[in-house]
């Protein structure tokens, strides 16, 4: 059975001590909610993230990793880096990846390649822009962005996959997709793993949905059947709206 996920995004945001209040916010909510709990801080305080919550059901995961176990790639981070401390998943593709940092699928294979050869579980974001949307290419691009990324893969290495639908123009922008467009894509995308891998493969694969989910849609998205949770950007930052969304489930 797939699980029900809800990942906090930070992206670049929150300073050591910034860091510090909201991992103790975030220890003070109560929630009776059913789904994995993740969050992802910037890779100087995911060390700090990892001793705080460690007695708690939170989960620290990395924003980025390079697809070299080591060398001269100054800047970078590796999967064994993180794994030595306590990393365990790392969020790939994101959108703002693709655009600012030029990452391509082919790159993004590299890196997804990496990741699970360490024993690392991936969350693959991808997602049309809303060019390609007004044209009625949204299907072709996302079923071009996971076969390119992914399709390498055996059937095997999905239980180390979580995908994450993120359309380009509701990130950030207070548009949300609407639940039935969410449902739309998550059912296309749940297809094109069963035509590649057969409908198991296809049942046991989490798709997660982020483009501006906050307290007052979660419930709605999240209640769709092929939504298995959100990837939360802005409403993640404060303790009590992420876990409103968390509880949506
Ligand atoms: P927002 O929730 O701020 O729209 O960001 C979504 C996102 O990019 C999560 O990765």
């Amino acid at each position: 059975m797939r699980k029900n996920i809800v990942a906090g995004n930070w992206k670049m945001n929150n300073d050591l001590s910034q860091t510090e209040s909201l991992l103790k916010a975030l220890q003070d909510q109560k929630t009776t909610s059913n789904a994995e709990v993740m969050v992802a801080p910037t890779f100087t305080n995911l060390s700090q993230a990892v001793s705080t919550l460690k007695d708690s059901n939170i989960e620290v995961v990395a924003q980025n990793m390079h697809f070299a176990e080591n060398g001269a790639y100054t800047g970078e981070i590796s999967a064994s880096m993180l794994k030595s401390i306590g990393v365990k998943t790392v969020i790939l593709g994101h959108s703002e990846r693709r655009e600012y940092f030029n990452e391509t699928d082919e790159l993004l294979a590299k890196k997804v390649d990496a990741a699970l050869a360490k024993g690392m579980r991936v969350i693959f974001c991808f997602g049309e822009e809303l060019a390609d949307r007004k044209a009625g290419n949204e299907e072709a691009v996302v079923g071009s962005q996971i076969k390119n990324a992914l399709f390498h893969l055996s059937a095997a290495a999905f239980r180390n996959i979580v995908l994450a639908y993120e359309p380009v123009w509701a990130i950030g922008t207070g548009e949300t997709a609407s639940p039935e467009q969410a449902q739309d894509m998550h059912a296309f995308i749940r297809q094109t793993l069963a035509n590649k891998y057969g409908e198991d493969v296809a049942d046991g694969v989490s798709i997660l949905y982020g483009g501006s989910v906050k307290p007052a849609n979660a419930e709605e998205i999240f209640s769709k059947p092929d939504v298995d949770g959100g990837l939360i950007g802005g409403a993640s930052l404060k303790a009590e709206d992420f876990f409103a969304i968390v509880n949506a489930f």
